[in-house]
């Protein structure tokens, strides 16, 4: 076909198949009919991506990564250089609006079980974007080199102090010094504006490969290249483009509207997407009195809080992050869609996802005894969603569900014994019910009814 072609197109497609590449990947890729909702994030998270790195530019040209200057430099793009105010707004709420498109886009791949076979790959360039995308944000909130900016970066780099034998080595590597300092600032910077985004560009071009490699999932979970028609094209597949390029448009004029609400309205968002401490210079001799991270860190920085002992405190945290790898070979219901999965499963999603929910309010909370129990059950629940995924995946007998009923129930009381002490012991007991109501509901519900019975799959999408 390209060889057809006249004119510049035909002169460029001899030499590079650009053709070729937009038939293989837009005008003739055959993406499922049934998209719903949930499939507006990837290209929404695309959008976002590029809008970062183009405020991102803009900011450069009159940001100064120096400790001396940085913060009036942030105050200076603010009032005095054009549209700088539109441009910082843009990309200080476009972090925090990544955050909410990327856990949509994961919520949806949990939902419809994208991450089981065959698109493991997918899945494992998304968890590696979601931590790169996490680095990007934490080093990005030092560079205004506010109260809020300094201090968390100082207690964040700490963590990495905890870790035995070569914690202090790690965070005096990471730091550049001996406090967060201008040297700090200066690599973070690099770091946030070249290298985290090189690789991020680098993960999403593998991520989208491997997407259309195997083709996408659907809301039914259906493989719709088992349903080919004679001319070899998924019967329930429709191209790309124009359908999916146009339906996208609508999700991004949604996005756009509701973004600007908050961009011209609410920029700041009360001290969620800004936080106030912020807006004072950093002092490193001045400790604001409660330091706590954005929003979307939240959860996992509860999951740190939630155990006494500062390494396994860290310890829980990179287990929390780092088990989102795993999950394809921790499920291994062959069931994809939660539309026909069992009850005791969207029970099981749900309670995760509260916990989630709940360990990110904690995470904005000042301690009290009452939220350091919460804290610590809630925990317990994000886990048990991954184990009890794994024992729904394996083995169906009655028996099985009891032992591990048994087994767990004695981990989190043998934990709860250790711990507890005069002082803590009723609210210990007490919330002790939290994971044994789970773990009741889930395992017991699944060894003595049939709510744990799976519906049939359709051979074909539903809609
Ligand atoms: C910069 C961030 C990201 C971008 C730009 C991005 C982009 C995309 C795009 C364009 C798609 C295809 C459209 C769609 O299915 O919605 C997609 C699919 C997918 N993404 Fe992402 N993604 C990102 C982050 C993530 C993360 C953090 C995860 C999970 C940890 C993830 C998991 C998946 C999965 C499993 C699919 C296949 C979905 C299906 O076929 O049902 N992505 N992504």
């Amino acid at each position: 076909m390209s060889k057809e072609k006249q004119g510049v197109l035909g002169w460029v497609d001899e030499r590079l198949p650009i053709v070729e590449f937009w038939e293989a990947h837009l005008s003739k890729y055959y993406a499922p009919k049934n998209f719903n909702f949930w499939y507006f994030f990837g290209s929404l998270a695309l959008l976002i991506l590029v809008m970062q790195i183009l405020t991102g530019i803009f900011l450069t040209m009159h940001y100064k990564p120096d400790a001396e200057l940085a913060f009036a430099s942030v105050e200076y793009i603010m009032r005095d250089v054009n549209w700088g105010w539109l441009i910082r707004y843009m990309h200080s709420t476009g972090a925090s609006a990544f955050f909410v498109v990327v856990y949509m886009h994961m919520l949806r791949g949990l939902m419809y079980g994208s991450f089981k076979q065959p698109r493991e790959l997918i899945w494992l360039f998304g968890v590696l974007i979601y931590v790169c995308l996490m680095a990007e944000a934490f080093m990005g909130y030092l560079l205004p080199w506010g109260q809020m900016s300094y201090w968390g970066a100082q207690v964040i780099v700490n963590l990495f102090g905890t870790i035995p034998v070569i914690g202090d080595q790690l965070a005096l590597f990471i730091r550049g010094d001996y406090v967060v300092s201008d040297a700090t600032l200066n690599r973070f910077f690099a770091l946030h504006v070249i290298a985290v985004p090189i690789v991020l560009l680098g993960l999403v071009v593998a991520h989208i490969a491997a997407l259309h490699t195997v083709g996408s999932n659907n809301p039914d979970g259906v493989e719709i290249k088992k349903n080919k028609g004679a001319d070899g094209i998924p019967l329930d597949g429709i191209p790309f483009h124009p359908y999916y390029t146009v339906k996208d448009i609508v999700g991004v004029v949604v996005f756009l509207f509701l973004f600007s609400i908050v961009v011209f309205y609410f920029p700041e968002m009360n001290g969620y997407f800004l936080e106030h401490a912020n807006f004072e210079p950093a002092n490193p001799l001045a400790t604001p009195e409660h330091i706590a991270p954005v929003w979307y860190f939240t959860p996992f920085y509860t999951v740190l809080r939630a155990i006494p002992n500062p390494f396994g405190g860290v310890v829980a945290m990179g287990a929390a992050v780092m088990i989102l790898f795993f999950l394809p070979w921790i499920d291994k219901n062959k069931v994809k869609s939660i539309r026909y999965r069992s009850v005791l499963y969207k029970v099981n999603l749900a309670v995760f996802l509260v916990a989630f929910v709940w360990l990110g309010y904690l995470g904005m909370q000042g301690v009290t005894p009452m939220r350091s129990e919460m804290a610590l059950r809630m925990s317990e629940l994000y886990f048990l969603f991954f184990v009890v995924l794994g024992v729904y995946s394996t083995n169906r007998s009655a028996f099985y569900y009891i032992k591990w009923f048994v087994i767990i129930i004695g981990i989190i009381s043998a934990y709860d014994l250790y711990r507890s002490n005069a002082e803590i012991a009723a609210l210990v007991w007490q919330t002790w019910l939290v994971p044994v109501a789970f773990l009741v509901v889930a395992l017991l519900g699944a060894a003595f009814t049939n709510l744990d019975q799976d519906k049939t799959v359709p051979e074909r999408v539903t809609e």
